[in-house]
């Protein structure tokens, strides 16, 4: 599905913000402390954040995707950006093809909703860090209740489905958007579940009027 969208993919995240970058575009990265890191962005599309990754220090990163159109376009783009200091790997997040404790960070922006098994596709990227390191969620969350929750939620699964199907050129691809927030964890279920696989110093933050969650988490020195 996501093969099929990629040559829209860009534009439409323009199109569907208003030209606004999605929220976190630099707060994610900013929260993973790149300087001089070797970071892995998982699910990383058409690489917005490994890009972003780099320009905020990091000394290389990895952007892994199960997309090979969505490789291919991350890759014109870092060869645009004249930047030799990211590669790319075609994998799945549930099995990541990286040794254990082998990156500083491990970022993932709106892929947690898309992995069939939430639980095993974070705890695969707790694997991969090294002790101390940081793991970085970027996700849609849901929304708060009252009048801009109902609001958004009517935009989110009645609104920007059709949007996103016209504009990507294929209305059946956007379809699983409404299903993918209602069966998600709440940003505070979410937290739960990055401290039950091990990571500690859990936090999260609201961003977008509370419709976007940023979580954060480190592998710890010494594990339970
Ligand atoms: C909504 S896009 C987000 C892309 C990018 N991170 C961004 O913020 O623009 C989700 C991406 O996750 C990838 N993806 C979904 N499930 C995956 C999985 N199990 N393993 C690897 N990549 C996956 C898709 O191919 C797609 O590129």
């Amino acid at each position: 599905m996501f093969g099929r969208i990629v040559p829209r993919y860009d534009l439409l995240n323009r199109r569907s913000r208003r030209g606004m970058a999605p929220p976190g575009r630099r707060a994610a990265p900013a929260a993973a402390q790149p300087a001089d890191s070797l970071a892995l962005d998982v699910g990383a599309g058409t690489g917005g954040l490994a890009l972003e990754l780099r320009r905020q220090g990091a000394a290389h990163v990895v952007g892994a995707d199960f997309s090979s159109e969505m490789l291919a376009t991350a890759g014109a783009k870092a060869a645009a950006a004249g930047d030799a200091g990211l590669s790319w790997a075609l994998a799945d997040a549930l099995a990541l093809p990286f040794p254990d404790n082998t990156f500083d960070c491990v970022t993932n922006a709106f892929l947690l909703r898309n992995l069939a098994d939430l639980r095993a596709g974070l705890a695969e990227m707790a694997r991969v860090l090294k002790p101390d390191g940081r793991l970085v969620c970027l996700d849609a969350t849901q929304p708060p209740p009252g009048l801009f929750g109902s609001l958004y939620r009517l935009y989110f699964n009645h609104l920007l489905p059709p949007l996103a199907g016209t504009i990507s050129g294929d209305r059946a691809a956007y379809r699983y958007l409404p299903n993918s927030l209602e069966g998600f964890p709440k940003a505070t279920d979410l937290a739960a579940i990055l401290a039950d696989i091990g990571l500690s110093d859990v936090r999260f933050r609201l961003l977008a009027g509370g419709t976007v969650a940023l979580h954060t988490g480190r592998r710890p020195l010494i594990e339970r």
